[in-house]
């Protein structure tokens, strides 16, 4: 059994919290398993739920449209997954002991996946994962360097469909995620590739 597969049983198999209930699916993921950016939303709504897909509703028809704006597919460049993988009832946000219950399991994604770069999706995912503290209004869109991960934060698919006005500054997010991108890509042709696969994989499990 690979990793990954061992992974998806343990989460297939999850009651760490009562949401493993109330859940018709668990939503573990989608996207490239090394790929090179990871975007984090909050947690399944109703579509994902009744699918076992993250972002597969109307904020998830948006998400797509803005990943193909860079350039990129939930196919082939991205991995997208939640700070929860089951449905918060009524769409609520996930409660503080509901994220700290799941959050083991998107470690245990990212050490898989090494990405170089995460982008939280909204709030709840730039408080979990960036600073508790963390508003969107005001640092979406700054770079941070943490345990070897570019980690920025950019408005939710879901705040952006409410409110149209924020679309210019997500645009702007994503064109700077783009450049992270192709910056870290440039830097590792020069540099050749990594000299030991464990030494990468120490440094993200710091
Ligand atoms: N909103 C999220 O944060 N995640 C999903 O998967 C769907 C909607």
């Amino acid at each position: 059994m690979t990793d990954w597969e061992a992974l998806r049983t343990a989460c297939d198999q999850c009651h760490r919290c009562p949401l493993g209930q109330t859940r018709t699916n668990l939503v573990f993921g989608v996207g490239n398993p090394s790929a090179d950016i990871l975007f984090v939303g909050e947690g399944p709504g109703e579509q994902e739920d009744l699918k076992g897909e993250p972002f597969v509703g109307k904020a998830g028809i948006l998400l797509d449209k803005m990943l193909s704006c860079i350039g990129m597919s939930r196919t082939e460049n991205v991995y997208i997954a939640n700070i929860v993988k089951c449905r918060p009832p009524r769409n609520r946000d996930p409660l503080p002991e509901e994220r700290q219950a799941c959050l083991p399991y998107l470690r245990a994604q990212t050490k898989l996946i090494r990405p170089k770069i995460i982008v939280c999706l909204g709030k709840v995912a730039a408080t979990t994962l960036i600073d508790p503290s963390f508003s969107i209004m005001r640092s979406h869109g700054v770079w941070q360097e943490r345990k070897g991960f570019w980690m920025i934060a950019t408005f939710h698919p879901a705040a952006l469909l409410r409110n149209e006005n924020l679309k210019r500054d997500a645009y702007s997010d994503l064109l700077k995620i783009r450049a992270k991108y192709d910056e870290l890509h440039s830097s590792d042709q020069k540099k050749g590739p990594p000299e030991s696969d464990g030494q990468v994989k120490e440094e993200t499990e710091k």
